[in-house]
């Protein structure tokens, strides 16, 4: 990503960076586009500060630019890694938005999160890299490198709001903790942050392979994943289950123990996508197997259950 000092300002992660941006570049009754499916803290708080939100339906090669509704003033989009299906944003649509950005006076949030875990293929350049007029506000987070808890993230803004910026960080909460911020710093400047992240990625692809490989052997009459190559969690299309089976399927697996997310959760609009959501973040690789048979288990038993 470019930058300049000032125009990096560190933040208590992504939501208060979005909140950020939206103070200072929106008033009430604006329209803000987002993914539909997508990341759901964002909306909520789009909608907090009394934001018209519009979900905006994503394809294979991420957020259709076509479907934006004309008097958008923001889109929040997740390129590298789309939240929560994980395919990543296609060059050329990427060009699409920052010319739609340019045509309507636009601004475009880019959520670069899961970007770090990566485990094949090159990156595509981020649309802050990609911008020439200034128009791409570069939000990065340090909730998967390191932990959710930590609260730090960042934002790269573009010249001509980094003091507006500044002033809306001021007025909220003078600043992110300096003892963490200096701890991270230092972590970073040792070079730890690196070799954790190194070390993560080879322990998260291994995690992911694992499943993979089951959902292949076997769901495949019932699901078909979606190509991704990075992130902490892998998306799967139902292939004739209906978003209400899937809920279903999903709430007898929580009470087995076993905690995956229905696709439906993320809807904005009424397109709710029947599917699931397999996070790996948090659970050793020791442990995937049998948690996948605990859920291809409460596949089976739903009908014999709910009777
Ligand atoms: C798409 C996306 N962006 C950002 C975040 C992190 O947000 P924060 O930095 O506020 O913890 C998450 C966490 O789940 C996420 O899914």
């Amino acid at each position: 990503v470019n930058t300049e000092p000032g125009e990096v300002t560190v933040t208590n992660g992504t939501q208060q960076a979005l909140d950020l941006v939206a103070r200072v570049l929106l008033a009430p009754g604006d329209r803000v586009a987002v993914e539909d499916p997508g990341y759901v803290p964002p909306r909520l708080l789009f909608q907090s500060l009394g934001l018209q939100v519009t979900g905006v339906p994503v394809d294979g090669e991420g957020l259709i630019v076509d479907a934006i509704p004309r008097n958008t003033k923001l889109v929040y989009v997740t390129p590298s890694h789309q939240y929560p299906l994980g395919m990543a944003m296609s060059l050329p649509r990427r060009i699409a938005l920052l010319a739609w950005a340019d045509r309507q006076n636009a601004a475009i949030i880019e959520d670069d999160y899961d970007s770090e875990f990566r485990f094949g293929g090159r990156p595509i350049e981020p649309l802050q890299t990609l911008d020439t007029t200034g128009r791409v506000i570069y939000v990065g987070s340090f909730s998967k490198t390191m932990l959710p808890t930590l609260r730090l993230g960042f934002l790269v803004t573009p010249a001509s709001i980094c003091d507006a910026v500044h002033a809306a960080k001021y007025v909220t909460d003078w600043h992110t903790p300096l003892p963490t911020q200096n701890a991270l710093a230092a972590f970073i400047d040792q070079g730890w942050l690196a070799r954790h992240t190194r070390k993560m990625r080879t322990v998260y692809q291994e995690r992911h392979e694992k499943i993979l490989d089951f959902v292949d052997a076997h769901f495949a009459a019932h699901l078909s994943l979606v190509p991704s190559a990075a992130g902490l969690h892998i998306s799967a299309l139902a292939k004739t289950m209906s978003s209400t089976e899937i809920e279903e399927w999903v709430q007898r697996a929580a009470a087995d123990g076993v905690a995956v997310q229905a696709l439906s959760m993320f809807r904005v609009a009424d397109r709710a996508m029947a599917g699931l959501v397999l996070g790996y973040g948090a659970i050793p690789v020791s442990r995937i197997d049998a948690g996948l048979r605990i859920l291809r288990h409460a596949r089976t038993t739903g009908a014999t259950r709910s009777r």
